[in-house]
């Protein structure tokens, strides 16, 4: 788990507002649901790694699905721009 030291900015995208934090690991982050603290990179990487398909899945892959549902819209972006990135499971 990473602590938000301060925030440095906000990114306006498709008419939302991400927020970038700078953390305890130095990095500046870019935080797309605020409820669950999940950044645009943990999206990514469950869609990468995990498999899923639609935000609600790699929401609940990281632990929690959503609170609010503000940043649906936006992570549902994030998880389509990275489908083609995913790695193919093998079949069971
Ligand atoms: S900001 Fe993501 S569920 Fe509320």
């Amino acid at each position: 788990m990473i602590t938000v030291l301060s925030i440095s900015s906000f990114v306006e995208t498709n008419g939302r507002y991400l927020m970038v934090a700078c953390g305890t690991d130095g990095r500046h982050t870019m935080y797309v649901c605020l409820c669950n603290g999940y950044t645009d990179k943990e999206i990514k990487t469950a869609v990468r790694e995990n498999g899923v398909k639609t935000a609600e899945e790699a929401y609940l892959s990281l632990g929690n699905g959503f609170c609010c549902g503000t940043c649906s819209d936006c992570a549902n972006d994030i998880v389509a721009s990275e489908l083609p990135h995913q790695k193919v499971l093998a079949a069971e």
